[in-house]
């Protein structure tokens, strides 16, 4: 146990003192960070909505196959920043922890009730906040694969991405991170 909390606790200390941000410019991109992933999440329940009205939830996945990774990146033009959603459970093989800060992200928000941060990476401003399953519809897709998810949607899962490991959540689990990175104002 303690060899993890002293890395933790630096951790949150270099976080915490995210050396020369100033209060504004923290407090402008976290603003922005926030307003993006609302906006990028509504676009995303939207459509995920009405492909499951149109055909439920297989069909959904398979839309979401096809889509969702061009939605997101529709985006990134409209708000001038690189959006994207990453998880150390991830179902798209795009979406894994890459960088040693993703990962250290992750650590810090599967260990800490946090709402959200802004870290300074080279020239870039990077926001994080924690994606939960927030409700139930969540579950047809990520849930329990016997009780949640249907046989039809567990086929398609199967069939579209052999290395899932998004599944088996429960309602407000902590299912990923949004990552927004800002070019810095120079
Ligand atoms: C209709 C099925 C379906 C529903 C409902 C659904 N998802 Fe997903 N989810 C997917 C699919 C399919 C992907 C992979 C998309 C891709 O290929 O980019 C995915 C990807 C994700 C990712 C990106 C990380 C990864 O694992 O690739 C997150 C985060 C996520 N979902 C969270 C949620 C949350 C939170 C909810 C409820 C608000 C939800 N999903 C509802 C099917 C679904």
């Amino acid at each position: 146990m303690e060899n993890r909390i002293l890395p933790l606790l630096l951790l949150i200390f270099c976080v915490a003192c995210s050396s020369k941000l100033d209060k504004e410019t923290y407090e402008k991109y976290r603003n922005s960070g926030q307003e993006i992933t609302a906006n990028v999440q509504a676009v995303l329940l939207s459509n995920v909505g009405k492909a499951i009205q149109t055909g439920g939830p297989e069909y959904a996945v398979e839309f979401c196959n096809l889509e969702a990774e061009s939605i997101v990146d529709s985006l990134n033009g409209e708000f001038d920043c690189n959006i994207s959603r990453v998880s150390a459970k991830n179902r798209n093989p795009n979406n894994a922890l890459q960088t040693e800060q993703e990962k250290q992200m992750w650590q810090l928000f599967a260990e800490q009730p946090l709402a959200d941060t802004l870290v300074e990476s080279g020239n870039n401003l990077i926001y994080y906040k924690p994606i939960r399953t927030g409700m139930p519809a969540c579950l047809k897709c990520h849930g329990n694969t016997s009780t949640d998810i249907n046989a039809a949607t567990k086929a398609k899962l199967e069939e579209l991405y052999p290395d899932d490991l998004a599944t088996g959540y429960q309602l407000n689990d902590f299912r990923g991170l949004w990552k927004v990175e800002f070019a810095k104002a120079k």
